[in-house]
């Protein structure tokens, strides 16, 4: 028996061990804003983020709706939980035992299983008697007959606060007061701190049990009948049971995706049930949480080929993302069906029939052509800026996938839904998916016509005029009109000498009011990223490169002109340049090499 010292170490001990950030990820999509994270909040609707995650104070806080707390009170509020039920959560997540964990003859684990084993023998009776006439009706309301209902061993638990509890104190062996204290622990009795008295969780709710491989019975999901809240509530974490290890369904699926050669992945147990019962026996549903690499051990036994059918709202285009991401890196191919709006795949089958269902899953689009299409929806495609955020968004998805194969059929793809017909973006693109790059920039931005970005040299020279003083004084007389003819980076050059002329100061702020937004957005960047302090022999090696780049241009273009020309003085005079320019590059390259 655990004092309360031992107690409260153990909280202080899961608190400690705890992330914050990493558990309302789960259930959040989180952006790094400032030192903080911010997302949508779970516990109001909102459509711009007001929640708040601070991992240096382990703490949260919507400013939309003023719900805050710790890592417990995000699980108790999100999960349903109360504090034993989060903390043990939380501590079987962070591997930390808990004083009342003793390893005994029979684990917990076993235990739990047999307790929920009655358990479920209590509410499958009571389904199919009288008091269930209720949840009979729902379900079949809801196209589950008495058969379906047997098939997927759905039960009822009754109104009332006691009808589960006085059910496990009928059955023999065990002393009541165990077999109470571990119903508690599985779930399905809730413990009441100031009266220690013990109540029935899950009343007047259908239930769905979660059986796993070894056909256990490792916890359940309950629904309220129609309306109310929360709509399900499910097994805590127990020693059975993690939603991140178990999909729900898998035991009736498994012989469908064997079948099928893929698994369809739904969100609601109600969809996986609805699918299977219309004869898509491949499908299978996450507990109430993202896909994790634990869902990906447990598919891989089956298939690496993943259909996914989330709901189309946007946390559901967030959870489809999700899962790809998981689903990729562990080399599974993944196809994904988009319902209409509002329609998960229970309503939709119940609306169109399953046979166009098996349409829109015959036409599910690789993964790749799904965000393309999505990508493609939300930037401009016309600008190459808007091409350039496209590509960089895939290319880490892309970047994921192990077989190169795989990796390189996917350009073309790219290329016709983003409109790529540039040979040289083409080209990059390319490369990029071969080196498993995760962007492309100013290669792609330039030749697809948009703002060039700064080269390395360009940016270097900026920082050497921008930064000390010195070094601008001995460089700035250096740097020629044909050095930097055009771009942004001469327009800040220009501005930085024009305010040198005046005796101005020169700072970023104050070159900032000089030039145009787009040289501004440059200047930004080149002062927000890490460098090393100006010098001015860095300043002349990137003075020389930019050099050399012209002159190599302007070689070029003489190149061109030689195999074209005829007359045989015009031939010489070419021929003179080059090598002219050729003697010029060498010495640039000596000095910019040094
Ligand atoms: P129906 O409304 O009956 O069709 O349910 P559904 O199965 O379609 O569920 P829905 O799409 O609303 O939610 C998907 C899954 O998220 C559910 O199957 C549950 O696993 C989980 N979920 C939904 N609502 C709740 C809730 O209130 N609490 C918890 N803990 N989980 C929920
Ligand atoms: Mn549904």
């Amino acid at each position: 028996m655990a004092g309360a010292g031992d107690r409260s170490d153990a909280v202080e001990m899961v608190r400690a061990a705890a992330d914050l950030h990493e558990v309302v990820s789960e259930y959040v999509s989180l952006k790094k804003s400032g030192a903080r994270w911010r997302g949508l909040c779970p516990f109001h609707s909102e459509k711009t983020p007001s929640f708040y995650v601070d991992p240096e104070k382990q703490l949260y806080y919507c400013f939309g709706c003023s719900s805050g707390g710790d890592v417990f009170k995000f699980l108790m509020l999100y999960e349903k939980l109360d504090f034993p039920e989060a903390l043990k959560s939380l501590a079987g997540r962070y591997n930390i035992s808990l004083p009342q964990a003793r390893g005994g003859e029979t684990s917990e684990r076993q235990k739990v299983v047999a307790v929920n084993r009655e358990a479920l023998t209590f509410f499958r009776e009571q389904l199919a008697r009288a008091t269930g006439e209720k949840a009979r009706r729902y379900l079949e309301s809801r196209g589950i007959d008495r058969e379906g209902a047997e098939r997927f061993l759905l039960g009822y638990a009754p109104d009332g606060w006691s009808g589960l509890k006085d059910h496990l104190g009928r059955v023999s062996g065990q002393a009541r007061e165990q077999r109470e204290a571990l119903a508690v622990v599985a779930g399905l009795l809730a413990h009441k701190e100031e009266t220690g008295r013990t109540y029935d969780r899950f009343r007047d709710r259908v239930i769905f049990p979660i059986v796993n491989l070894a056909d256990e019975v490792i916890g359940f999901g309950g629904r309220v009948l129609g309306d109310g809240e929360p709509k399900y509530l499910n097994s805590p974490e127990t020693a059975a049971f993690s939603k991140g290890e178990n999909l729900y369904g898998l035991p009736f699926a498994k012989e469908g995706i064997r079948r099928e050669g893929h698994a369809v992945l739904v969100e609601g147990y109600m969809d996986a049930i609805a699918l299977q019962a219309a004869g898509v026996g491949q499908a299978v549903a996450t507990l109430g949480t993202g896909f994790t690499s634990g869902h990906v051990r447990l598919l891989k036994r089956f298939t690496d080929q993943v259909v996914v059918n989330f709901d189309p709202d946007a946390a559901g285009r967030q959870a489809t993302r999700r899962s790809l991401e998981t689903l990729l890196e562990n080399g599974f191919e993944v196809r994904v069906v988009s319902l209409p709006k509002g329609k998960d795949p229970d309503r939709y089958i119940r609306d169109e029939g399953v046979g166009k269902y098996r349409e829109r899953l015959a036409e599910a689009l690789p993964y790749v052509e799904y965000l393309a299409r999505e990508v493609g929806g939300r930037v401009d495609l016309g600008q190459a800026r808007g091409k350039v955020q496209a590509l960089n968004e895939i290319l880490p998805f892309l970047a994921r996938m192990d077989n190169p194969v795989r990796r390189a059929s996917h350009v073309e793809l790219l290329a016709t839904v983003f409109g790529i017909e540039d040979r040289i973006v083409l080209q990059e693109l390319k490369e990029a998916v071969r080196e498993r790059r995760k962007s492309v920039g100013e290669r792609v931005a330039a030749a697809a016509g948009g703002p060039r970005l700064l080269s390395e040299a360009e940016a270097g020279l900026v920082r050497a005029v921008m930064d000390d003083a010195a070094v601008r004084a001995e460089l700035l007389p250096e740097v020629g009109e044909t050095d930097m003819p055009t771009g942004r980076a001469a327009e800040i050059v220009r501005a930085v000498r024009r305010l040198s002329e005046r005796g101005e100061e020169v700072t970023y702020p104050r070159v900032g009011q000089e030039i145009g937004d787009e040289a501004r957005e440059v200047l930004t960047r080149i002062a927000a990223l890490p460098h090393p302090p100006a010098t001015l022999e860095a300043g002349r090696g990137c003075l020389s490169t930019l050099r050399a780049t012209i002159f190599t241009r302007q070689m070029t273009d003489i190149q061109k002109r030689l195999e074209q020309s005829g007359s045989a003085a015009e031939i010489n005079e070419l021929l003179r340049r080059k090598l002219a320019l050729k003697r010029q590059i060498e010495a640039l390259r000596g000095v910019s090499a040094s």
